[in-house]
C-alpha cells in the first residue's frame, strides 16, 4: 500500500480499521488535559475500561462472601486461574494444558530453571543473548552460582556483530553447535527489549535441541504482540509478563508455558506448592504431593485473585478480537509509523536511524530510534507535548503502537510533533 504523511490519509486508515473501536475500550492518561499519544504498551499497555468492573466483583464478593467466595463467588477463587489456560494458550500457540498463569515473570523463569536447567558433567552452560534484560542476567548468574559454577565460565553470551545492531540467527546457531554438549540450556528473549528484533524461535529451538539442551524463552515482549507457535516449535518452557502487550495492569501476573512432555514426569525436579496438587485432593491435605497433570504441576500457592481480575478482562478481549486482526493491523500501522519515521527523517535531514530490523518477519510492534545528537532533549519535547514514550541510553526512544488501542493519526500527530521537536532543537 502506498502512505501518505497526511492527516486525511491516517483518518482514512482509522475508518477502514476493522480494530478502530476498540481504542474507547481503553482508558488513556491526559497529557495537557488530552489523551496521550500512547506508544508504551511494550512497558505497560493501557487499562482496559473492563478491568474494574472484575476487580469490583471480587471484592463484592469478598465482601458478601467472605472465605466462601473460595467455592461460591461467582467466578470461584479456588480455580480462578483455571479461566487463563484456553485462551492464554491461543495468543501463545499452545494446548491449554501446557499453559498456566502464576507469581511474575522473574520468579516464573527461576522456578522454570529448577526444572530445566539440570547441570551434570561436561553439559552445565546457559546461552543467553549479550545485553539480555537485567533481571534475566541477574536470574541466570544467580542459577549457575547456586549449582556452583562461575558465571564466567557457565554463561556464553552470543554477540552481535561490530557495528550491527540485531543479532544474525547464523551466529546464534553457530555458537549453539560451537558450546555444542556442554550446553545444558538455551535461554534467549523472543524479542528483543531493546531493539524489538524477533528472534527465530523455531530455528533457535531445533538448534538447541540438536545439542541435548533444554529450550525456553523470556517472552516478556513477546505475548499478545507477536505469532508464537509454542507447541509446534516444540520449545520445552517459556514465560512472559502480563502488563505489557497483554494490558493486564502493573507488575501483574505471569504467563507460563510448559511442554506437555514433560507433565506426569515423576522424577523431574520442581518446588512443589498445594495449588499444584491434583485439586480432586488439594483440601484433604494429604503428606504426600500428587501433582496435577498440566502445567498447573507448577503452581505452588492459592492464586492472588485480586491481581488477577484484570488479566482476566484483558484475556477476554484478546479472546474476542483474535490475534490474527491484532497481528493484520499491527504490521500495517507499524509499516506507517516507520513510513512516516523516514519522510519525517528526509524533512530534517537526518537526525535518526530505525534499529530495528525492517523485515515484518523480524519485528513486532516495537520500532526503536536511535536518535543522533541530543537525543534526550527531543525525548523530553515529545513527552511535554503529549507523546508517551520511552527512552533506553544512550540514544534510543522505543515506540509502540499497540494494535489494540494506536490509531493511524496518533502516528501522523507523532511525527508532526517529533518534526517540531527536532526543528526547535536545531534552531537553538
Ligand atoms: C525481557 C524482560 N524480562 C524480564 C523482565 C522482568 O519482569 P518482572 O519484573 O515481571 O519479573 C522484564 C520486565 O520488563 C523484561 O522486559
Amino acid at each position: 500500500m502506498k502512505f501518505e504523511n497526511s492527516l486525511e490519509f491516517a483518518q482514512q486508515l482509522d475508518k477502514e480499521d476493522e480494530l478502530a473501536d476498540y481504542r474507547n475500550e481503553f482508558i488513556f492518561p491526559k497529557i495537557n488535559g488530552k489523551d496521550a499519544i500512547y506508544f508504551v504498551g511494550n512497558s505497560l499497555g493501557l487499562q482496559p475500561r473492563t478491568a474494574r468492573k472484575y476487580v469490583d466483583e471480587i471484592m463484592k464478593d469478598w465482601a458478601e462472601l467472605g472465605v466462601e467466595g473460595h467455592f461460591k463467588a461467582e467466578k470461584p477463587w479456588w480455580d480462578y486461574h483455571e479461566r487463563f489456560a484456553g485462551k492464554l494458550a491461543s495468543v501463545v500457540g499452545a494446548n491449554a494444558s501446557e499453559v498456566t498463569v502464576m507469581n511474575t515473570l522473574t520468579v516464573n523463569l527461576h522456578l522454570l530453571m529448577v526444572s530445566f536447567y539440570r547441570p551434570e558433567g561436561k553439559r552445565y552452560k546457559i546461552i543467553c543473548e549479550e545485553k539480555a534484560f537485567p533481571s534475566d542476567q541477574y536470574m541466570i548468574s544467580s542459577q549457575v552460582r547456586l549449582h556452583g559454577y562461575d558465571p564466567e565460565d557457565a554463561i556464553v553470551e552470543i554477540k552481535k556483530r561490530d557495528g550491527e545492531h540485531n543479532f544474525r540467527t547464523e551466529d546464534i546457531l553457530n555458537k549453539i553447535r560451537e558450546v555444542g554438549e556442554e550446553c545444558a540450556l538455551v535461554l534467549i528473549g523472543g524479542v528483543n527489549y531493546y531493539t524489538g528484533q524477533v528472534m527465530d524461535m523455531e530455528t533457535i529451538t531445533k538448534a538447541g535441541h540438536e545439542t541435548g539442551a533444554f529450550v525456553g524463552w523470556d517472552l516478556a515482549h513477546a505475548a499478545g504482540n507477536i505469532e508464537l507457535k509454542l507447541s509446534e516449535w516444540n520449545v520445552d518452557f517459556a514465560a512472559w509478563c502480563s502488563y505489557k502487550y497483554m494490558n493486564s495492569g502493573p507488575g501483574n501476573a505471569s504467563g507460563c508455558f510448559i511442554n506437555q512432555k514433560y507433565h506426569n514426569q515423576k522424577d523431574i525436579p520442581r518446588f512443589e506448592g498445594w495449588w499444584g496438587h491434583n485439586k480432586e485432593r488439594r483440601f484433604l491435605m494429604e503428606p504426600e504431593f500428587q501433582p496435577e497433570s498440566n502445567a498447573d504441576a507448577w503452581q505452588i500457592s492459592n492464586a492472588p485473585v485480586l491481581a488477577l481480575a484484570p488479566y482476566l478482562a484483558s484475556l477476554e478481549m484478546f479472546a474476542e478480537v483474535g490475534m490474527s486482526s491484532l497481528l493484520k493491523k499491527r504490521d500495517k500501522i507499524v509499516a506507517y509509523l516507520e513510513f512516516v519515521l523516514k519522510e519525517i527523517d528526509k524533512e530534517v535531514e537526518s537526525t535518526f536511524e530505525i534499529i530495528t530490523p525492517s523485515a515484518p518477519s523480524e519485528r513486532g510492534t516495537q520500532l526503536s530510534v536511535f536518535l543522533h545528537g541530543e537525543g534526550k532533549e527531543i525525548f523530553n519535547y515529545l513527552m511535554d507535548n503529549g507523546v508517551m514514550l520511552d527512552w533506553r541510553e544512550p540514544n534510543v526512544i522505543r515506540l509502540a503502537p499497540a494494535p489494540f488501542y494506536c490509531s493511524y493519526e496518533d502516528i501522523f500527530r507523532f511525527g508532526q510533533i517529533l518534526k517540531q521537536g527536532i526543528l526547535s532543537k536545531n534552531k537553538s
